[in-house]
């Protein structure tokens, strides 16, 4: 089923059973060679999941947990093997949403659930998102309200130097701080793969959360993003600026949030994605976010959802 949880909505399936996960990637059309995230709600839970804990996991989950932060560490016998899709390692995570929690307690299980997406589209923030993606193709989803973050989990490998492999609510910082020590952010976050090149993440490897236009980044001033959109006005042609900016846009546009606000622009990024598809918009011009903080998880998306086409003026 369809769940709630403070990042993002999942697709939950026992992460022990072969055939439940393999209806996720089925409902979702999932690269079968991309892993899935393992939910808990308590660490009792653990030994089912990983193989082993060491302290800097620790550090960690005392941290952030319950919360948007998943630990990619050696995975545990007993999971389905399309949970890893292939990988010694998996990802772990104790979300704080509380439908989330009560769904796993009830289960008694550890659950795998990717987003709620078909394969692909931007990761839904409220139950209409999911319906609009999976109707038919899921038996339920339980609405829970829109999401509070907004983005998925921080993805962090804590095999070798803990390294950021997706942005995300818990920033490099905090996890530096959290650790006292360096993390380290992959290159992935914010370069496309060299082809060929094995992917750290393998999620980084499709373009993703993509609405059905083509969406170019724009990074540039308040005034020069306006110059820059009349001067490309035309029929298809939509703009994806912050609030302030709608009044002095050329073109039919859409909001992501308030200009200094990088958790607002995370809450409402997805939803802006799929409006524009809504709006049958055939070429986006976005306006790049700052880098500080949550910013780089929206960046990220944003970089992902354009293929990596940028524009600096
Ligand atoms: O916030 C979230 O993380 C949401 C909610 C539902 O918990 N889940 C989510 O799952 O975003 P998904 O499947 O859409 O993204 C999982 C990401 C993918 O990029 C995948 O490649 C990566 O995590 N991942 C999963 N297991 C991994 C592993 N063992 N090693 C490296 N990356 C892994
Ligand atoms: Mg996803």
């Amino acid at each position: 089923m369809a769940i709630p949880t403070e990042t993002v909505y999942g697709l939950a399936a026992d992460a022990g059973q072969s055939e439940a996960v393999q209806r996720i990637f089925d409902a979702k059309g999932r690269p079968q060679d991309n892993p899935l995230i393992v939910h808990i709600s308590s660490m009792d839970a653990l030994p089912a999941v990983v193989s082993s804990f060491p302290i800097a996991a620790q550090r960690l989950a005392e941290a952030f947990w319950p919360g948007p932060l998943t630990l990619v560490l050696p995975k545990a016998e007993g999971l389905a093997p399309q949970v890893s899709a292939g990988l010694a390692t998996v990802g772990v995570r104790m979300p704080s949403h509380p439908v989330a929690r009560a769904v796993i307690e009830a289960a008694g299980l550890p659950l795998a659930a990717p987003s709620a997406n078909r394969s692909g589209s931007p990761s839904p923030t409220t139950a209409a998102h999911v319906l609009a993606d999976l109707e038919g193709r899921i038996p339920v989803v339980l609405d829970g309200g829109p999401c509070r973050v907004g983005l998925e989990s921080t993805v962090v490998s804590m095999v070798g130097t803990p390294t950021v492999l997706r942005p995300g609510f818990v920033t490099q910082a905090a996890l530096e701080q959290a650790l006292q020590q360096p993390v380290l952010l992959d290159k992935a976050v914010t370069a496309p793969l060299d082809a060929g090149a094995p992917a750290a993440s393998p999620g980084v490897k499709y373009r993703h959360y993509a609405p059905k236009a083509q969406v170019t980044l724009v990074e540039a001033g308040e005034d020069a993003f306006a110059d820059f959109v009349r001067q490309h006005a035309a029929a298809g042609v939509m703009a994806l600026c912050f609030e302030e900016e709608l009044k002095n846009m050329a073109v039919p546009s859409v909001s992501y949030g308030t200009r200094n606000s990088e958790e607002e622009q995370a809450v409402m990024l997805f939803g802006a994605l799929r409006a524009l598809d809504e709006h049958g918009a055939t070429i986006v011009y976005a306006h790049a976010p700052h880098r500080e903080g949550i910013g780089l998880a929206v960046l990220n998306r944003l970089l992902r959802a354009a293929a990596f086409r940028v524009i600096v003026l």
